[in-house]
């Protein structure tokens, strides 16, 4: 009896969490990705030691921290006054273009 309610909520949780992920247009997210690119690099990979790279990131992640740094929550003075002007679709957008990048990680020898 117990398994049933606990797919449901598995059910309910991948759709919150997954699904929003899916949306945003990656192209329009590349367009807008221009004006990040002198920090996080054209290709996501980081031109500025400051700034980590964006490629390949999670786009649950991206979005969720481009909020906070909309809203305040977390604090960066260049990410907040850029994030400032950001609607909810740009955010999407440039989420679903930086977890477009495929990134292959390579081990130390
Ligand atoms: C002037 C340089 C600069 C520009 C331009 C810039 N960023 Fe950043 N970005 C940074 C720095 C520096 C940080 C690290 C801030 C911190 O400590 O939280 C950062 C952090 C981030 C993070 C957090 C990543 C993580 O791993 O937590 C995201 C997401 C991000 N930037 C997205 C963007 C997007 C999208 C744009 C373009 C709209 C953009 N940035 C433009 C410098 C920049």
């Amino acid at each position: 009896m117990r398994f049933i309610p606990v797919t449901f909520l598995l059910a309910l949780l991948s759709s919150a969490l997954i699904a929003p992920a899916s949306a945003g247009d990656v192209n329009a997210g590349r367009a807008r990705a221009a004006q990040c690119s002198v920090c996080h690099g054209a290709n996501g990979i980081s031109t500025l030691a400051e700034a980590p790279n964006l490629a390949g990131q999670s786009g649950v992640y991206l979005r969720e921290q481009l909020r906070n740094y909309r809203s305040g929550k977390r604090n960066s003075e260049v990410m907040g006054i850029l994030a400032k002007h950001l609607t909810d679709t740009e955010i999407d957008d440039l989420a679903a273009w930086f977890s477009a990048i495929e990134v292959e990680a390579k081990l130390p020898k």
